[in-house]
């Protein structure tokens, strides 16, 4: 057995499956059983865990993945500065299941020639949004997300909503690749006001975590208007409200089809969201929210 794991294991983590490299984790997982997998950068919150449950109850073997994908991070400074909380991640997802395996690789594990992205075509999806706002962002997502679907296969591998856009760049991968993996998407975690969770949470003060509820209630606000009045005049009044509001700096505030993420007018069958990225103070905050009930 790999020295890295071994201390692992010993020192840390005696009763769970920690591994740094893929090839001598495969060996841990059962060809005949249902598997989910859970990618995540760490850093983990109940947003996480409840993906983490979610993969638990559906399937007989879990693999939560813990990596901070460099290709990903449009500015070395943000890489850096990402949180990294192994010990307590590893302790947090011990606390759910002792059964869960985790794959913490380092960059050479995954990147074995070179730390760059691979090449993708998402079209619509890519180009709006936080594709547009962080170039090349997506790229490096779709390029880690492939590498793992491809090295471990897994039955249902388990994205939030929370982070809509790149749920769909992941079920656009999955079909260009033809991977056999099914793509579940989870609801997102918010806390008591609303505010959905996030690493960058960690980040706010006490008051601008207060403040925060703030874009979950615009965004009630759009759902309440959604099919009463036309989406530009709810983008109008959503835009007011923020520049109303000195607490924050709007970087957008859109309604989009999901499907295909382009502009939505007016109500129609297809299924729609608002879609807002925030700054408050330092941070930036991104959130949506699905404009048709359940
Ligand atoms: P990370 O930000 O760690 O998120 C891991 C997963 O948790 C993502 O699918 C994300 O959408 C989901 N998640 C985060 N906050 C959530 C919340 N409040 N409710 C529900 N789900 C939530 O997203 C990434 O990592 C990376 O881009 C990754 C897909 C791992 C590729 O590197």
């Amino acid at each position: 057995m790999n020295e890295n794991i071994t201390i692992l294991r010993r020192y840390y983590f005696p009763k769970m499956n920690v591994f740094r490299q893929y090839s001598t984790l495969n060996a841990f997982i059962d060809q005949n059983s249902t598997l989910g997998l859970v990618p995540t950068m760490g850093a983990l919150h109940q947003g996480h865990t409840s993906l983490i449950e979610r993969a638990l109850a559906e399937n007989d073997q879990v693999i939560v993945t813990i990596f901070i994908n460099p290709t990903q991070f449009e500015h070395s400074d943000d890489l850096k500065k990402y949180p990294k909380t192994l010990d307590s991640d590893i302790k947090m997802i011990r606390n759910i299941s002792q059964k869960i395996i985790v794959y913490a690789p380092e960059s050479s594990d995954l990147y074995s020639k070179s730390i760059k992205s691979s090449s993708y075509s998402f079209g619509s999806i890519e180009n709006v949004m936080e594709g547009k706002i962080r170039v090349g962002h997506f790229q490096g997502v779709a390029t880690v997300v492939e590498k793992l679907l491809t090295i471990f296969l897994p039955t249902n591998a388990y994205f939030g909503e929370k982070d809509f856009q790149q749920l769909q760049i992941i079920r656009s991968l999955v079909g260009q690749k033809n991977l056999s993996s099914t793509i579940v998407g989870c609801s997102t975690c918010r806390n008591n006001n609303g505010l959905a969770l996030s690493s960058r949470n960690s980040f706010l003060t006490k008051n601008e975590t207060k403040k925060a509820s703030f874009i979950f209630e615009q965004l009630k606000i759009a759902k309440s208007l959604w099919g009463v009045e036309s989406s530009k005049f709810i983008i109008k009044k959503i835009k007011n409200s923020f520049s109303n509001n000195h607490d924050f700096k709007l970087d957008y505030f859109d309604i989009r089809y999901e499907k295909n993420l382009l502009n939505a007018e007016n109500k129609s069958e297809n299924k729609v969201r608002a879609f807002i990225a925030v700054k408050l103070g330092k941070i930036r905050l991104i959130d949506n929210l699905p404009l048709y009930e359940f």
